[in-house]
This record gives C-alpha cells, structure tokens and sequence, in this order.
C-alpha cells in the first residue's frame, strides 16, 4: 500500500483528481470506478474544473459506480445515479451512455448484478477504482463479513450504514436497508485503487485497513493484497496509524525517486 498523508481535504481532492487525471491522459478511453459520499465530491469538483478549462476530456472515458441503493429510481434524489450526475456526468463532456450505476430498481437484482459484472469485464475491466470508507471499514457496500473475493450483489447495509447515511433522507422518507454492490473480488480486479479519507471518525477504519490483521471484520483491509492502493489521508484519518511518521518520510523518498527520473 503507498500511504499519502497530507494536510487537508483539499490537498487529498487535488491529489486524488491528479491520479485520476494522468490516467484518463495516459489512456483516453480509461474505464473509471467511481464513489458516491461526502468524501469523493471536492475531488469531482477538481475534475469538473479540469474539464472546463480543456485540460482534461472525459469524452472516450467509461465509468462504473461502486453501489446503488436496492429499491430506488435512478431519477429518486436520494439515489446515487443522481448524485453522480449531479456531481459529476452533468458537467462534463462525457457521454451519459458511457456511465454506468447499479440499476437499484432492475425487476432481477440478481441478473443485474450478473449483467453488470458482465460490463466491466466487456469494457476490459476497471483502470482505476476510487474509494472512500465506512467507519467500520466498508468500501462500497461490502459491510464487516463480507467475502474478500465476493463479486457484485445484492447486500443488506448495516444499522451503523444505515444510521450514517440517515442524513441524506428527509424524515419520514424511505431509506433503503438493501443495497447492489461491486463486491471486495470486483474491487481487486481494478488496475490501480485509490482510497480517499478524512476526519477523525475515519481513524480507527483506517488504523484496522493499514496496520490490522486481513480480515472480513474490516473489509477494507483486503487492499492489503492489492498490487496497486494508494491511500489518501488527512492528519484526522492518519492520527492513529503507528507508523504515520514512517510513512511519511516514505512518500517523501518516493517523490525525490520519481523527481530524479523525471517521472
Ligand atoms: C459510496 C460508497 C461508500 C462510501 C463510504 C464513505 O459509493 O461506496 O463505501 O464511500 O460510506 O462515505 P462518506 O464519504 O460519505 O464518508
């Protein structure tokens, strides 16, 4: 895993839009994951930016979102289709067809989830999956228990998701406790991984994904097995890492090493 700590939201969005941004130039027709969440949406606001100003196209780009709420439309303002076009498809140049969401509402979740399995793999699989995580480790929706090597399907969100994510429905709305999700297995098949986190409430997740046992109890922890993690974290999310000033002073080696090469 390379472990980047830096000191704010900011710098983790620009540094997080950079990755992204020298994949979509190496590889114009890159396949994305993608992320909903409060964490991911400065770093859209980074790629927007980039986009307007003709730095960056996402014209031959591909996405694929993490997870979908089981049970709502992609037009329901709660669902994470929205979100993304919200936050992201409706301000750039990509083309809509090209972005693909778990359809929470397919009439056979189960051959939904077959089929989108399917379409990653038929796009040649995922270039670069970013993440966020759950306080208690997921990524996606891949809840504590869930198989490491597990593909897209349909999983049930715990009380503490379910509770966290209370603050996007209104009172009284209904809020999915079902979920579609690209399983742990779907995430270690992308090329590269980048994990976004911040705020103290992140820290002991973090603390179990870099420095705890690989284990389903934290789903997270599975990037310890992928051959290409980068995590991105703010002072909060890194505080109680044991080796933070380690991992500092080896980024910092890594970048005099690729400023050498001129990479
Ligand atoms: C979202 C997703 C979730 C979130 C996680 C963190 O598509 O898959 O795993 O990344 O719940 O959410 P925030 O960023 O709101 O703290």
């Amino acid at each position: 895993m390379q472990i980047v700590i830096l000191a704010d939201a900011e710098l983790i969005a620009k540094y997080g839009a950079d990755l992204i941004q020298k994949q979509i130039s190496a590889k114009p027709c890159s396949v994305l994951g993608l992320a909903t969440g409060s964490t991911p949406v400065a770093l859209y606001g980074e790629l927007i930016e980039a986009n307007r100003s003709g730095a960056l196209s996402f014209h031959s780009v591909s996405t694929f979102n993490l997870d979908e709420y089981l049970g709502l439309e992609g037009s329901h303002p709660q669902s994470y289709r929205h979100f993304m076009n919200e936050h992201l498809f409706n301000h750039i140049d990509i083309d809509i067809h090209n972005t693909a969401v778990p359809p929470g509402n397919a009439v056979n979740p189960i051959d939904a989830c077959r089929d989108y399995e399917a379409s990653i793999e038929a796009k040649g699989g995922i270039d670069i999956q970013l993440l966020g995580i759950g306080r208690n480790g997921h990524i996606g929706f891949n809840e504590p228990s869930s198989g490491l090597s597990s593909r897209t399907r349909v999983k049930t969100l715990t009380q503490a998701t379910i509770a966290d994510n209370a603050r996007f429905f209104s009172e009284g709305e209904f809020q999915p406790h079902l979920s579609m999700t690209m399983g742990i297995g779907t995430i270690m098949d992308s090329r590269k991984v980048v994990l976004l986190a911040t705020g103290a409430s992140k820290a002991d997740a973090i603390k179990a994904t870099v420095e705890g046992p690989l284990t389903a109890s934290c789903p997270a922890s599975a990037l310890q097995m992928h051959r290409d993690a980068v995590l991105v974290l703010d002072e909060a999310a890194a505080a109680k890492l044991s080796g933070r000033e380690f991992y500092k002073h080896t980024e910092r080696e890594n970048q005099k090493l690729l400023a050498q090469l001129g990479i």
